[in-house]
């Protein structure tokens, strides 16, 4: 089978197509004909040589985790209805043709979701989901969001509005605050201006002039880190919580956990959003479910085929696509080329 295989650290160039043995599904698995692979942004950090510290990787390797699929072949001890099931699943190495994963590892991937809305909640919509709970939002909250416009921070937005919380949804230009707006921000502050914590803190509340001064955040979650993240932190109340789980800037926020003990304030990180194998599934079964439904709307922008690789990682590295980046690899996903997916707006 092909696989995208990163053969050094370095630039999206080292992302080359290789060919490789099928897995082959031992007991208790099942084989998966990929339809579509998820890509997540620090996929690309990984693949640069950066998080030696979190990730245990090392060249030559093939990346990614989350797949949708068609069960295509069963180990041992599998029952037969398996077979032809469309599943989503956290596999090893998810940019190839095909996959193994534990049948107990599988989540049915609901008749009315496409497979690639499926693969794009693989990640985003547990890690999202799970920081919901983790930090307990609820309808009294007012909850500022960084990287609001990213494949997470789109579902965050979605899920945080459904619960009630005032949303304030924090991104970048034109284009992708107003796609944040219309997935139910009450609120979006443009981070490339620089008195966007001004704008922050006006939207966060505060009906005069000196509340909004003093005007603060319930919960934020930080999805982006360096300054952005310790601008945030500053707008964040006595007393709230603050999850820095994000690093796209180079870092995650260096949150002073002796401020944060003086304010009150419960912080989580990167740790706290790893998620035990019941919690995975509980939250991709929910999530599936829930856009199954139309209630929360996977924004793919565009979908690369498995040769393209290289191709995806820098159009996730240049900022450019607004909504997530999903690799379609098999004849089922009917990708042939780069391609937007239709019918999902973006502007
Ligand atoms: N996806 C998950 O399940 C998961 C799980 C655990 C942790 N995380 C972490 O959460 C973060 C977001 O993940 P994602 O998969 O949603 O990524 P994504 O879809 O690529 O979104 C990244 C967001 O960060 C912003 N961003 C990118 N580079 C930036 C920079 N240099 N400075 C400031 N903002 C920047 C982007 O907005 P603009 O381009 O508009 O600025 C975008 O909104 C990542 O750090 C990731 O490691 C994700």
């Amino acid at each position: 089978m092909r696989a995208a295989q990163v053969q050094e650290f370095g630039g999206p160039e080292v992302l080359v197509t290789v060919e490789v043995p099928d897995p082959v599904p031992g007991p208790g698995e099942v084989l998966i004909d990929v339809a579509y692979a998820d890509t997540i942004f620090v996929e690309t950090q990984i693949r640069a040589g950066w998080g030696g510290e979190y990730f245990k990787v090392a060249p030559p390797y093939v990346p990614g985790g989350g797949v949708s699929g068609v069960v295509s072949g069963l180990g041992p001890e599998v029952p037969g209805e398996w077979l032809g099931r469309r599943v989503t699943a956290f596999v090893d190495g998810s940019y190839a043709e095909r996959a193994v994963a534990p049948v107990t590892a599988l989540t049915v991937v609901p008749d009315a979701l496409d497979l690639a809305s499926a693969a794009a909640l693989v990640h985003d919509g547990v890690t999202a989901a799970g920081l919901l709970e983790l930090t307990g939002l609820g309808a009294t909250d007012r909850v500022l969001i960084l990287g609001a416009s990213g494949g997470m921070g789109t579902l965050l937005v979605q899920l945080a509005h459904a619960r009630g919380a005032r949303v304030v949804a924090a991104a970048r230009g034109a284009e992708k605050l107003h796609l944040v707006r219309e997935l139910g921000a009450d609120a979006v502050v443009d981070v490339s201006r620089p008195d966007w914590t001004d704008a922050a803190r006006t939207a966060l509340g505060g009906d005069t002039e000196s509340e909004s001064r003093s005007a603060a955040a319930d919960v934020v979650l930080d999805g982006v880190g360096g300054e952005l993240g310790l601008a945030a932190f500053a707008l964040t109340a006595d007393g709230g919580r603050f999850s820095a789980h994000g690093a796209p800037s180079g870092g995650f926020t260096p949150v002073d956990p002796a401020e944060a003990a003086r304010r009150a304030i419960t912080l989580f990180g990167i740790t706290d959003v790893q998620f035990t194998p019941a919690g995975i599934h509980r939250h991709t079964t929910t999530t599936l479910t829930e856009a199954a439904t139309g209630h929360l709307r996977p924004v793919i922008g565009k979908v690369f085929p498995l040769p393209q690789a290289a191709e995806a990682h820098t159009a996730v590295e240049g900022r450019g696509v607004v909504g997530k980046v999903v690799l379609g690899v098999s004849g089922a996903s009917g990708a042939s080329g780069v391609s937007e997916v239709s019918g999902v707006s973006t502007a």
